[in-house]
């Protein structure tokens, strides 16, 4: 009888330990054999959080703490926390370093791109979960996609704003709907990045980098968010056989100079393809010369889903994929 190859063991570090970071940690316990499979045995060094003390969801023996030392003898660190000093302060001297590093934080990524965009064209950062969370598109726009001539895009990439619009159609009022999808887990900290339409910008900038200006700049964005539309609105929609949705576009700009890109809540009619879906799920509309116009649509936010496209780019990782490359 032969003996068992040994598993090569991949060190990761995590930052954050609340919706998104605790299900990455169930994730990896649930999914071992998909890394046993090709040889790796994931091991967590630890868990960055504020407040080491809190009782969480997490698995038997997972180290937290508020003390982010353990970093230094990770392989690759997955950032789960949020928000952009902080995250970016960590992350930089690792980056420097070589390491590769996972993110779902799209305002880290939209706003201090001049400090990550030589890392991302190294093929070090992975980001697939930063935009519509577990549903992959982030993957094809930095592949397949470059082939065909990239002409617009439509997109529905805010879960929480979905799930409010949604709910509004049912008569519910906006304050209770933003309430429910906080619990959900889909808002961000705090919810006016959701309603105020700035999620939804950073997600349209990290989005452009792939298919229209790799250095596009998330202040090129226009942006309008949700909160003046009111159940009346919604109802009279309604009646018209509409609906709102906060819509992100990208375009060429006028006389093909440059791109405009918009977040703005649209009223359009509900047979539309990106009205039909709802609840916390997103949709995006792709147009290209070549590839014709093409749908994405599924989860955009919340704990597992989100999970999934992070622990898939760690899958990438240990198999030797590069991270997601912008255009240069
Ligand atoms: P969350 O529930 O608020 O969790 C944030 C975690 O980060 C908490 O564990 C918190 O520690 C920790 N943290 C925050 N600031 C910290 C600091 N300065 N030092 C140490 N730890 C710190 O947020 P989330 O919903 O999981 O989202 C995390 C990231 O994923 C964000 O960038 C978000 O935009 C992105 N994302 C979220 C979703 C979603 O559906 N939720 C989907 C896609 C992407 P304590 O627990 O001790 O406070
Ligand atoms: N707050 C975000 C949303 C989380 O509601 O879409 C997913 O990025």
């Amino acid at each position: 009888m032969t003996s068992p190859v040994p598993l090569r063991t991949v060190t990761v570090g995590l930052l954050g330990c609340g919706t998104v970071g605790q299900n990455v940690l169930h994730l990896l316990a649930r999914r071992r054999d998909i890394f046993a499979n090709i040889g790796v045995q994931v091991v967590v060094a630890g868990v960055l959080v504020r407040d080491a003390e809190r009782a969480r969801d997490v698995p038997a023996g997972t180290l937290l703490t508020d003390d982010p030392s353990f970093l230094q003898e990770c392989g690759v660190v997955i950032e789960a926390m949020g928000g952009t000093v902080r995250p970016l302060s960590l992350l930089h001297p690792y980056l420097k370093s070589g390491r590769p590093v996972i993110t779902a934080n799209k305002a880290l990524l939209a706003e201090c791109w001049t400090e990550l965009r030589e890392y991302a064209l190294a093929g070090k950062l992975y980001y697939e979960a930063s935009v519509m969370a577990g549903t992959p598109v982030i993957g094809p726009m930095s592949t397949v996609l470059r082939a065909s001539r990239f002409e617009s895009l439509q997109a529905v990439l805010n879960g929480t704003c979905n799930y409010i619009l949604t709910q509004m159609e049912e008569g519910k009022e906006y304050a209770q709907a933003l309430e429910e999808a906080q619990a959900l887990g889909y808002a961000e900290d705090p919810p006016t990045l959701d309603v105020g339409g700035f999620d939804t910008a950073h997600k349209l900038a990290v989005l452009a980098r792939f298919c229209a200006d790799g250095d596009f700049a998330y202040d090129q964005v226009k942006v309008q968010g949700i909160e003046g539309v009111t159940l009346k609105d919604v109802q009279e929609a309604a009646e018209a056989g509409e609906k709102y949705k906060l819509i992100a576009e990208l375009k060429p700009g006028a006389g093909g100079v440059g791109w405009e890109a918009t977040v703005s809540p649209q009223r359009l009619p509900a047979s539309h393809p990106i009205c039909t879906i709802g609840e916390g799920r997103n949709t995006l509309v792709f147009r290209g010369e070549e590839c014709g116009e093409l749908y994405f649509a599924g989860g955009g936010a919340g704990g597992m889903v989100t999970a999934s496209a992070m622990v898939g780019d760690l899958l990438d990782i240990v198999i030797g994929f590069p991270g997601h490359v912008p255009l240069h």
